[in-house]
């Protein structure tokens, strides 16, 4: 409990990110990961072979992009960084572990950046005025990426932005559109 608290005050983390509750998040993974660590293992292994597996016959060189690197608990940092010439970890947030471990080669960089770019606009939108942002993904510029990979985040994606939804715009209509099928399947 000490150790998260201190994770959570000590962590540098965008302001939009620590509102919305992506900070939190991140924080709770690496407890979650600590209980049960040896329940994750086959999950982490799968993930971690999936990657190998995803680069094996690829050209050495290159570029390489993970979205949603989180904790790298799947993400098989030294194989990628021994692989390609750059690494780039996309992340909402980057931890202290993942920023030491990101030095420890000369050639993994940190972009901190919400990959659907939705989330300012939603927090922007005055309560009960909710019409839903053009998604404006962050700029990616220099080399075409040899291999892009996204970490378990898709289906994280929609989760911060519905709850922002729920809590300031309840009443539109548009966040009943959104709700709908949610509140249906939970009866
Ligand atoms: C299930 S966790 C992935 C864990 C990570 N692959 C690992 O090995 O530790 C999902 C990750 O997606 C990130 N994420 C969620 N929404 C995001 C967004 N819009 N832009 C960038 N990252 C996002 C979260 O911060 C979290 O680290």
């Amino acid at each position: 409990m000490l150790r998260e608290a201190l994770e959570y005050l000590t962590t540098p983390c965008p302001f939009l990110a620590r509102r919305h509750g992506y900070l939190g998040e991140m924080v709770a993974l690496g407890a979650r990961h600590r209980r049960q660590r040896a329940v994750w293992e086959p999950h982490v292994a799968c993930c971690h072979r999936f990657i190998a597996d995803a680069i094996r016959d690829l050209p050495k060189g290159g570029r390489a992009l993970v979205a949603g690197s989180g904790r790298l608990i799947e993400v098989p940092l030294p194989l990628l960084a021994e692989r390609f010439d750059e690494v780039v970890l996309v992340d909402m947030l980057h931890t202290w572990s993942v920023r030491r471990a990101a030095r420890r080669f000369g050639h993994v960089r940190l972009l901190t950046a919400d990959v659907t770019g939705a989330l300012a606009a939603l927090d922007r939108m005055p309560p009960g005025s909710l019409s839903l942002p053009d998604p404006a993904p962050p700029n990616l510029p220099g080399e075409r990426f040899a291999f892009a990979v996204s970490c378990n985040l898709l289906s994280q994606l929609p989760i911060m932005p519905l709850d922002v939804i729920e809590r300031k715009h309840r009443s539109c209509p548009e966040a009943w559109c959104l709700r709908g099928p949610l509140c249906s399947s939970a009866g």
